[in-house]
C-alpha cells in the first residue's frame, strides 16, 4: 500500500480532470463482415445483429425525411432499408435527377447523422409495387429487349445507370466511414422466369468494380428452395423474406439450405400488406406481427420490417400486379408509422418487443459463448459447469400477471441474490434468507429473466458444500415455474475482450423507480504520462450506484455495495492503471443505476471508506446511505 502522501498526490491529479465520466466507447475501425463461425454479422470486429425497417425515400417528401428517420430510431431500430428506383432518377436516357425529393445522398446523410445504418437496395429492378419495378419505361424503345437478363441492350442501360449511381454510393459505405453496411442486388430474382445467372454475375462484377471487395452484397428471395435457386450466385449472400404467418423455422431452413453458416436474415417481414384499386383494404393484426418479430429475434436472426413507413405513391409512381390490378396512391401498408407519419399502436407494440432485447440480455451472445442450457426445472451452477459469478435463468410467464402476482422461493432456494425483469422491465430482487417473495406484473408469455448472483461460498462449517443458483423451484402464484433456458455467463472473458456499446444505451424503462434492469456501463479515463510516481494506488467511490461488479482494464476489482455498507469504496492497485492508453472501466450495475437521472460517474478518492453506517434497507425503500 502506498504511503498516504503519494495517495494524496494521485487524487489531487485525478481531481484535476476528475470524475471519470462514463463515456460510451467509440470504435475507430470501420469494418462490416459476415461471421460464418458465429452465424452473425461482425461490425468493427464485434458480433452484430440488425433490426431495421423499410422506408422508401421516393414515397416520403424530403421535408419529412428527418422526422420519419428519427421516429424509426426512437422505435429502437439500428438500420433502415431503402430501395433506389432507377426510373425516379434517370428520367430520360442519361438525364439524371438527384435533387430535392430525389436527393439520395441527403437521405443517406440524415440516416447517418441520426445513428442508423443503411441497407441499400439499388436494384436495378426493385419491384416495390413501384411503376415497372423501378425500371425506366424508355428502355422499351428497344422493342425486343429482355428485361432483367444479360440482353446486351438491357445491360448497356444498366451499366450506364450504375456508372452514375454507384460512385455516389461509394463514400457512404461503412468501410468508408458511412452508414451503408450491405447492398441487395436485384429483387426476388429467383421468382422471375429468366433465371439468368450470367446477368447476376454481371451485376456482381459491376458492383465490385465500383464499390470494392469489402462490402457485403446479398440477394433476397421468397422463402422456398425453388425461389432462391434462380435468385442467387456465388458472391451474393442469400437471404429470404416471409410474412408473419409463415412457419418461421421452415423459412429459415430454406436460407440454411443455401447458406449453411452465417447470419439468418429475413429481409422483409411484412408488417401489413399492399392494396389494389377495387379490393378490400389490407390490414395485419399487431399481435401477429409482434409474435413473429419476437420469434425471429429469439432465433438471433436479423430482420427488416417491411414497411416501417409505407408512404405515398405521389404522381404516377404506383405499380400493378397481374392479372392486371393497379395499386392505389396510398402505400400506407398498415405499417407501424402511418402514411402521414403518425405513431400507431403497432409502432408501440413493436417498440416493446425490441426493448426486451435491451440491457444485459442483448449481450447474451457475447456473454454466453457456450450457448444456453434448457431444462424443465432449474439447474444449479455446478450442473451448468459455472462456478462463479452469474447465471441468467429465463422462462416465460405461464399466465397473465397484469395484477401483481407473487414470485416466490418458498424453500429459500435463491443462492444468493436474484435480479428480476419481465420483458426487460425491472421488478425487484429476491435475496437468500431476506426476501423470499416479490410481486411482479407482466402479460402471459412475457419473458421472465432472473439473473442469479453467487455472492461467495460458505467457507467454514457444516454447510461448506452448498450449491449456488436456483437450487429449488420458484413459484408464480401457486404454480411451479418450468421450462427454463439458462445462460451461464462468462462476463470476465467478455469484459477482457472489450465490451462494445451494442447499438444504443440500454433503455431505462422502469415501472418501479426503485430498480433499473441489470446493465453494463462503459467508460474511460486518461492518466497523464510523464509525471513521476503516477499512477498510484487509489480508491473508487460509487455515488448513487447501488450494487454490482466493476472492472478496470479487464481486472475484476470485486463487488461494490454502497447501498448496504459498511464498505463504500473499493481499493484500486496502481499496477492495473495505464498512462499510455485510456483506462477502461466497466460497471455491471445490478439494482439501480444513477445514469438516467444523475451524472453517470464513478469517482476516485484518496481515502477509503470502509465504515459507513450499515443500511438494512430492502427493496422498495430508499436505497442510499450518506457517503460524505
Ligand atoms: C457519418 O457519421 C459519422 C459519425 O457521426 C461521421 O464521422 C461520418 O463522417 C459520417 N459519414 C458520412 C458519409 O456522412
Ligand atoms: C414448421 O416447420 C418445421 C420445420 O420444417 C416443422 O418441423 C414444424 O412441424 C412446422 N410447424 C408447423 C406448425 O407446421
Ligand atoms: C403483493 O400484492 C398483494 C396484493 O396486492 C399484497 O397483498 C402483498 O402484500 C404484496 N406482497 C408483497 C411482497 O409486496
Ligand atoms: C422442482 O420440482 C420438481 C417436481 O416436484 C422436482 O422433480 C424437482 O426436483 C424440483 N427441482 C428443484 C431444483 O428443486
Ligand atoms: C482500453 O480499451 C481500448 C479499446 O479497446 C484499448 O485500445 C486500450 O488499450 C485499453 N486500455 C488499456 C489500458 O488496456
Ligand atoms: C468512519 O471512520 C472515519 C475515520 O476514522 C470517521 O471519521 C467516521 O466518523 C467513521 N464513520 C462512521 C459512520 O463510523
Amino acid at each position: 500500500m502506498a504511503s498516504s502522501e503519494t495517495v494524496c498526490c494521485i487524487c489531487a491529479l485525478f481531481f484535476g480532470g476528475i470524475f471519470c465520466t462514463l463515456i460510451w466507447t467509440v470504435t475507430a475501425k470501420h469494418t462490416f463482415q459476415i461471421d460464418y463461425e458465429n452465424n452473425c454479422f461482425k461490425k468493427d470486429g464485434e458480433s452484430f445483429r440488425y433490426i431495421s425497417g423499410s422506408i422508401h425515400y421516393s414515397r416520403v417528401p424530403r421535408y419529412y425525411w428527418k422526422d420519419r428517420i428519427l421516429k424509426m430510431y426512437m422505435l429502437g431500430l439500428n438500420a433502415v432499408h431503402t430501395y433506389v428506383p432507377w426510373n425516379f432518377h434517370e428520367v430520360m436516357p442519361k438525364k439524371f435527377v438527384f435533387d430535392g425529393d430525389k436527393d439520395l445522398e441527403h437521405f443517406l446523410q440524415l440516416a447517418n447523422s441520426t445513428g442508423l445504418l443503411v441497407i441499400l437496395r439499388p436494384g436495378p429492378f426493385i419491384d416495390a409495387e413501384w411503376d415497372m419495378g423501378g425500371l425506366p419505361a424508355w428502355i422499351l424503345k428497344k422493342s425486343n429487349v429482355v428485361l432483367r437478363s444479360s440482353d446486351p441492350d438491357y445491360l448497356a442501360a444498366v451499366d450506364q445507370w450504375m456508372n452514375v449511381l454507384l460512385p455516389k454510393i461509394r463514400p457512404f459505405l461503412y468501410n468508408n466511414g458511412g452508414p451503408i453496411i450491405s447492398l441487395q442486388l436485384e429483387d426476388e430474382y429467383g421468382s422471375y422466369f429468366a433465371c439468368d445467372y450470367d446477368y447476376l454475375r454481371h451485376l456482381v462484377k459491376l458492383f465490385r468494380y465500383h464499390l470494392g471487395d469489402e462490402v457485403i452484397l446479398f440477394s433476397t428471395d421468397a422463402s422456398s428452395i425453388h425461389a432462391v435457386k434462380c435468385g442467387t450466385v456465388d458472391g451474393l449472400y442469400a437471404t429470404v423474406d416471409f410474412g408473419p404467418t409463415e412457419n418461421i423455422t421452415a423459412c429459415f431452413e430454406v436460407q440454411r439450405h443455401f447458406e449453411p453458416k452465417g447470419p439468418l436474415v429475413n429481409s422483409e417481414l411484412y408488417t401489413g400488406w399492399l392494396d389494389h384499386w377495387g379490393e378490400k383494404h389490407q390490414v395485419v393484426a399487431t399481435s401477429i406481427v409482434t409474435k413473429a418479430l419476437d420469434t425471429v429475434l429469439g432465433l438471433g436472426a436479423n430482420v427488416n420490417l417491411y414497411m416501417l413507413i409505407g408512404g405515398t405513391d405521389f404522381g404516377y409512381w404506383n405499380g400493378a400486379n397481374t392479372p392486371y390490378a393497379a395499386q392505389p396512391t396510398s402505400y400506407d401498408y398498415d405499417a407501424p408509422l402511418s402514411e402521414a407519419g403518425d405513431l400507431t399502436d403497432k409502432y408501440f407494440a413493436i417498440r416493446d418487443v425490441i426493448r426486451k432485447l435491451s440491457a444485459l440480455s442483448e449481450m447474451l451472445d457475447v456473454m454466453c459463448p457456450s450457448g444456453p442450457v434448457k431444462s424443465v426445472y432449474p439447474l444449479n451452477f455446478v450442473q451448468l459447469n459455472q462456478y462463479f459469478g452469474f447465471v441468467l435463468y429465463r422462462t416465460s410467464l405461464p399466465k397473465d400477471c397484469s395484477n401483481p402476482t407473487s414470485l416466490s422461493s418458498p424453500l429459500n432456494g435463491v443462492h444468493d441474490r436474484a435480479y428480476i425483469t419481465v420483458d426487460g422491465v425491472p421488478q425487484g430482487v429476491l435475496e437468500r434468507d431476506k426476501v423470499l417473495s416479490i410481486n411482479i406484473t407482466g402479460k402471459a408469455k412475457a419473458t421472465l429473466d432472473i439473473l442469479v448472483e453467487n455472492q461467495g461460498r460458505i467457507s467454514v462449517g457444516r454447510y461448506i458444500n452448498e450449491c449456488k443458483g436456483l437450487i429449488t423451484n420458484l413459484t408464480l402464484g401457486k404454480d411451479f415455474l418450468t421450462g427454463w433456458t439458462m445462460y451461464p455467463l462468462d462476463i470476465d472473458e467478455a469484459v477482457s475482450r472489450g465490451l462494445k456499446e451494442k447499438s444504443r444505451k440500454p433503455s431505462m424503462s422502469s415501472r418501479s423507480s426503485a430498480f433499473t434492469a441489470p446493465a453494463f456501463y462503459i467508460g474511460s479515463f486518461d492518466i497523464p504520462s510523464g509525471i513521476p510516481d503516477l499512477p498510484q494506488d487509489t480508491f473508487i467511490n460509487f455515488p448513487d450506484w447501488a450494487k454490482g461488479q466493476i472492472w478496470i482494464n479487464g481486472f475484476n476489482l470485486g463487488r461494490y455495495w454502497p447501498a448496504r455498507g459498511p464498505q463504500i469504496t473499493l481499493y484500486v492497485p496502481r499496477h492495473i492503471l495505464s498512462t499510455s492508453a485510456p483506462n477502461n472501466i466497466t460497471v455491471l450495475e445490478l439494482e439501480k443505476s444513477p445514469c438516467d437521472v444523475k451524472p453517470c460517474v464513478v469517482e476516485f478518492v484518496d481515502t477509503p471508506v470502509l465504515n459507513a453506517t450499515v443500511s438494512n434497507i430492502f427493496p422498495g425503500r430508499k436505497l442510499f446511505v450518506g457517503l460524505y
